[in-house]
């Protein structure tokens, strides 16, 4: 079995299986886990949605999302079937249908009894956020949330729209389930670069000493993605990037940059560690929003010799939507390690590269001793984590130009995951589902992380929400967002790193 890790005898019911995530990634991360025999040999999968459809057109349905979908690209029939063997039932229902809940406890039990073992139930709530409450309450009121040791309730975000709704959501999951029944998702967590952060942070002596103010100049977060809001216009209009990335994806990546060395890989210890991290973080005061907070909207351009539409003009989005597609943000973190290192952090739509990308920009030497002529291509040291694609790291540091004179030029130093390895990371999800499954919650998003993710930045929520931007749509597809994201780090005499997609890693 590669790398011996296994899930106990496992039910995972998936409300919304009809839906986008169950056919995009939940499906196809479960295959890849059947492929890789990391599924114990009792799994099965239950899938519940309004939908009406037959057994085996819920599972045909599946099989073009796998097909679509799985690292493999491809896979033999043998292998689909023998999967499909855990697909138990499609049950058609509505979320507020009492009895299908009864149904469903009875279900479970009955696996239970033909496995004759006491399963981990795992419930995942791949709906839309309206339906969340309902469904967690009828869990509650079938008995299904009792049993602590083996419910488990995997929620997906949006965790609330604001730190009110945020407070109301977890109360309410709070009410039928224990906090460590609970599985917030922020798939960002689970994806392998991410969670290199803590190995190489924590598992190497050589960077710690030097991660900090003192050595530091400031960090860059960027999250670009060239799609545009695709089919998603309806969520996406009551969202924006703000909170659809920033509030999760990029503020869990800076609390992996800034968090302080753990005592033990224990799930609380982690998570704790990351909450001191948002904790700290300065609150912005409204009156300084305009300059520490950037937002935009894609208007129509080009991108990869395709023409892109306007975010106004996609669908399901208002002709006047005032909705930011681009957000940048200067934060610092108030504490001995990062006082007055700034951090900027932006993500958008339409931007001319799909890139994850964490900067570690250090300070310059503090004695220049070379002469000018040997220095005029110098560069202070840079580090670049790139979390996807091509996942890796990259160090540059300066090294003499071979010849006669002493002329210094930037190198790079490159570890490349996949070379390293020879292997294919796993999907997000695979890593996901299997620690729901295993209950190891230290890739999840905890109820005051959630919390104090929002009150960061609640204060630009709020300014935002005052002030119609009379700018919007305010950058081209295929520009890195607005103007003022530009003056936003130029104004402190610095600029945004573009990304290092060329093979020598070059970051400027
Ligand atoms: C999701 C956002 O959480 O992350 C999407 O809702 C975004 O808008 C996606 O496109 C990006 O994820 P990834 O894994 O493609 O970087």
């Amino acid at each position: 079995m590669p790398n011996g890790i296994q899930a106990p005898p496992a039910v995972l019911v998936i409300f919304g299986a009809a839906g986008d995530l169950t056919w995009r990634k939940l499906v196809p991360a479960l295959f890849d886990l059947f492929l890789d025999r990391r599924l114990p040999e009792h799994f099965a999968v239950l899938g519940v949605d309004k939908r009406p459809m037959t057994h085996q057109e819920f599972v045909d349905h599946l099989q073009q999302g796998v097909t679509q979908f799985c690292r493999p690209g491809r896979f033999d029939e043998d292998s689909w079937k023998a999967f499909t063997a855990h697909v138990h039932d499609y049950v058609s229902a509505d979320f507020d249908d009492d009895k299908a809940f009864q149904d469903l406890a009875t279900r479970l039990n009955e696996i239970d009894g033909q496995w004759d073992v006491k399963a981990t139930r795992v419930f995942y709530l791949a709906t839309s956020p309206g339906l969340v409450e309902m469904v967690t309450r009828q869990l509650g009121r079938a008995g299904l949330a009792a049993e602590v040791d083996r419910a488990r309730i995997v929620v997906e975000k949006p965790f609330g729209r604001d730190l009110v709704s945020a407070k109301a959501l977890n109360r309410m999951l709070n009410d039928v389930f224990q906090e460590q029944q609970v599985f917030r998702i922020d798939h960002y967590l689970g994806k392998e670069t991410v969670q290199n952060m803590l190995a190489f942070r924590f598992a190497n002596a050589l960077f710690e000493p030097i991660w900090d103010r003192r050595y530091i100049d400031h960090v860059q977060i960027t999250v670009s993605e060239q799609v545009g809001v695709e089919h998603r216009g309806g969520y996406y209009e009551h969202a924006g990037a703000l909170r659809d990335m920033v509030q999760n994806h990029l503020l869990q990546v800076l609390c992996l940059v800034a968090m302080e060395p753990i005592i033990s890989f224990d799930a609380d210890e982690i998570r704790t560690k990351k909450v001191d991290v948002l904790r700290a973080i300065r609150a912005i005061a409204p009156g300084d929003v305009h300059r520490l907070a950037v937002r935009g909207q894609y208007a129509g351009g080009w991108l990869q010799g395709e023409k892109a539409v306007a975010y106004r003009q996609e669908p399901d989005v208002a002709p006047d939507s005032a909705t930011e597609t681009f957000a940048a943000l200067k934060l610092f973190v108030d504490n001995w390690r990062w006082q007055d290192v700034p951090f900027y952090l932006r993500t958008g739509k339409r931007l001319p590269v799909k890139v994850s990308e964490v900067f570690i920009q250090f300070r310059p030497v503090p004695h220049q001793a070379f002469p000018a002529s040997a220095v005029q291509d110098w560069r202070p040291n840079l580090m670049m984590i790139r979390i996807q694609p091509d996942e890796g790291i990259v160090i540059r540091f300066q090294a003499k130009h071979p010849g006669p004179h002493m002329h210094l030029s930037p190198v790079n130093m490159r570890f490349d995951y996949q070379k390293a390895f020879k292997a294919a990371a796993p999907e997000a999800y695979e890593t996901l589902l299997l620690d729901v499954m295993r209950g190891d919650a230290t890739l999840f998003m905890r109820a005051d992380q959630v919390e104090a993710a929002w009150s960061v930045l609640m204060p630009v929520l709020e300014v935002w929400a005052e002030s119609t931007p009379a700018d919007f749509p305010n950058y081209r597809a295929g520009d890195w967002g607005p103007e003022a994201a530009q003056v936003l780090i130029a104004s402190d005499g610095r600029a945004w790193l573009l990304p290092t997609l060329e093979d020598d890693g070059e970051g400027e």
